[in-house]
């Protein structure tokens, strides 16, 4: 949530375009406003902020005519204080001298708030993105105009998690600290950058720093510096070279980045299995996961990667006997934590590598002395450095808020872990690929079909039995995420005991079935369409089935495992086209960002 960028060149230019884009590259983090901060030569401040949309704010405000030789970049996802332009970021001390931005949660904001209004501050609004530059300023006086002194000073002062950059007009330096939320900086040729992501840094150059919690990071031009938040103290740490793709957020023909991003699974599934052959990690990994004696390993995740989580616990159970337990990032924390030690191990699954409620979780295996094994999207992130061992899921950027193929991946390296642990060929995983594109081929048109008969309702459920249960999950979120409708996804053989009562003329139920499930299925749904419920299946062709539902969205043959994989896509296609048919945009749904940092 919220994403920071800031730049230092050599020259007096026009960095206007440079913020635009490295704004659009981080707009997956928060789209409720956006600014953008400038101080030229002559320590002169140009401050634009508004609410909406990058697109929309920079063509209002002119962002592309900003000039100077410093910028600041912030997309905000409103956690303290509603979007308004009071509370958009970049925000100005009280006499406009130093001009900073934040990500993440400062959650004594509402105290520090008082504090300094007592104190005569100037605070605008009550966003903790200015809590942490009136902090900063307040030390800065204090320590004689001494930026890394008051940054150092402001730290012990602003609890929770965060990051955030921030300069004076007077010193041709840029200062960002982080404390718990994602800040990588950049070297390039008479430049240095900061951002809370490689996107928005990787088009500028490929020689990057991934910074640390409690380090301050110093730039000129020329040099990234870094300190230690605790004694001030040097840190050395020289740059690296990122090898990995430079993927241009391009949706390649596709009207949203989520289509696209669907129809690119067949490819990643099959570079993900491409990597995994080769890694060297695996062995590590599964070694680490099978070291605990009798005890359960548990999964964790949060959203989309928790029902990723869910498949993985049947995965490892009944191909591999190995007994897993699948639960939410604060779950663990709050179910768990008392009765974990060394024997334990949990794997951590996390896309973006940066959620707060994982990382939470990760901090208290360390604590108790577990094992952290990491699955995580975004290389370098917070989940990748505290892991002992980690599986990238390879699937390159998912730009778009509702994740995708980022789930194919987390079920089908599941899938792949418990082939390993049963000791079964994983080339026979060779063919999900080749499924998955099969499954979009026939899906995609019946899909869009299905989405614009139910597209009236505002309210459905989605079933799954056993393997399949976690597909529900995800279809219905999926679907509530991008259509602001409500769907529940519900273990079938459950529906009987309460949400049945729902059911009336016409109320669509999709039920997700894997070969072998169907003659229980078909119990569950003549309960449903003998109430009148409309029954559409998710399945390989059945007869009995077929005969029983209203609408198929057939799957390709396949076995019961690489089934329910398959099946998230028609979920996936449903709630796309139901999205768009409301004349909503499925890439960045209200209210929503991709990278949630905060508690
Ligand atoms: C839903 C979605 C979210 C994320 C969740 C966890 O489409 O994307 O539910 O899955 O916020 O995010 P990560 O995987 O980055 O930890």
């Amino acid at each position: 949530m919220c994403g920071i960028f800031g730049i230092i060149t050599d020259r007096e230019q026009k960095l206007g375009p440079i913020l635009v884009e490295s704004g659009k590259r981080l707009a997956y983090r928060g789209y409720d406003s956006v600014g953008c901060a400038t101080v030229t030569s002559d320590g002169t401040i140009d401050l634009r902020k508004g609410v909406g949309r990058i697109e929309d704010v920079s063509a209002e405000l002119d962002f592309p005519a900003m000039r100077g030789r410093r910028g600041i970049t912030q997309l905000r996802w409103a956690t303290f204080g509603a979007p308004s332009y009071e509370n958009a970021q970049p925000h100005l001390d009280s006499d406009g001298d130093m001009v900073g931005a934040h990500n993440g949660n400062v959650v004594n904001n509402v105290q520090l708030r008082e504090l300094f209004l007592r104190e005569g501050l100037a605070v605008r609004g009550t966003n903790d993105g200015e809590t942490c530059v009136h902090a900063v300023e307040r030390h800065f006086d204090r320590n004689g105009g001494d930026m890394l002194a008051a940054i150092r000073a402001a730290y012990d002062d602003l609890e929770g998690d965060y990051a955030f950059v921030i300069t004076h007009r007077e010193e041709h330096r840029l200062y960002a600290i982080k404390k718990g939320s994602g800040l990588v900086a950049g070297l390039g040729e008479g430049f240095a950058c900061v951002s809370s992501d490689l996107p928005s840094i990787l088009p500028l150059t490929r020689q990057v720093l991934y910074i640390r919690d409690g380090e301050i990071v110093v730039l000129s031009p020329q040099r990234v510096e870094l300190y230690a938040v605790h004694d001030g103290a040097p840190i050395e740490r020289q740059s690296e070279r990122y090898d990995g793709p430079l993927e241009v957020a391009e949706k390649g023909g596709y009207p949203h980045f989520m289509l696209k991003e669907i129809h690119e699974q067949p490819v990643v599934a099959g570079e993900l299995l491409h990597l995994l052959n080769g890694s060297r990690h695996v062995d590590r990994f599964l070694e680490m996961l099978t070291t605990g004696g009798d005890r359960p390993v548990y999964l964790v995740g949060c959203g989309t990667s928790y029902h990723a989580c869910l498949l993985g616990a049947y995965y490892l159970n009944q191909l591999a006997g190995l007994a897993a337990v699948p639960v939410l990032g604060p779950q663990f924390i709050e179910q768990y934590s008392q009765s974990l030690g060394v024997a334990d191990r949990a794997v951590f699954v996390s896309q973006s590598g940066e959620t707060k409620d994982i990382l939470n979780a990760v901090k208290v295996m360390r604590q108790r002395g577990g094992r952290v094994l990491g699955v995580l999207n975004v290389l370098g992130s917070t989940l990748m450095q505290a892991s002992d061992v980690y599986l990238p899921l390879g699937c390159g950027y998912e730009i778009s808020v509702p994740a995708t193929k980022t789930f194919v991946n987390q079920a089908a390296l599941f899938l792949y872990l418990a082939y390993r642990l049963a000791k079964r060929d994983t080339g026979e995983l060779d063919a999900l690929p080749s499924l998955l594109s099969q499954t979009l081929q026939a899906t995609g048109e019946p899909s869009r079909q299905v989405a614009r008969d139910l597209n009236d309702w505002r309210d459905m459920y989605y079933l799954g039995y056993g393997l399949s249960h976690p597909i529900a999950l995800e279809g219905a979120l999926k679907l509530k995420e991008i259509t602001y409708a409500h769907c529940e996804g519900i273990f079938s053989s459950e529906f009987k005991h309460g949400p049945l009562s729902a059911v009336h003329d016409g109320y669509p139920v999709v039920f997700i079935t894997a070969p072998g499930d169907e003659m229980m299925m078909i119990n569950h749904v003549n309960e449903v369409t003998t109430r009148g419920g409309r029954a559409i299946a998710i399945a390989a062709e059945h007869t009995a089935l077929r005969a029983n539902v209203h609408d198929y969205l057939s799957l390709p043959p396949s076995d019961r495992f690489l089934s329910p994989i398959l099946a998230t896509i028609p979920a996936q296609l449903m709630a796309y086209h139901m999205s768009v048919a409301r004349g909503l945009d499925p890439d960045f749904p209200r209210n929503l960002s991709k990278t949630l940092t905060v508690d």
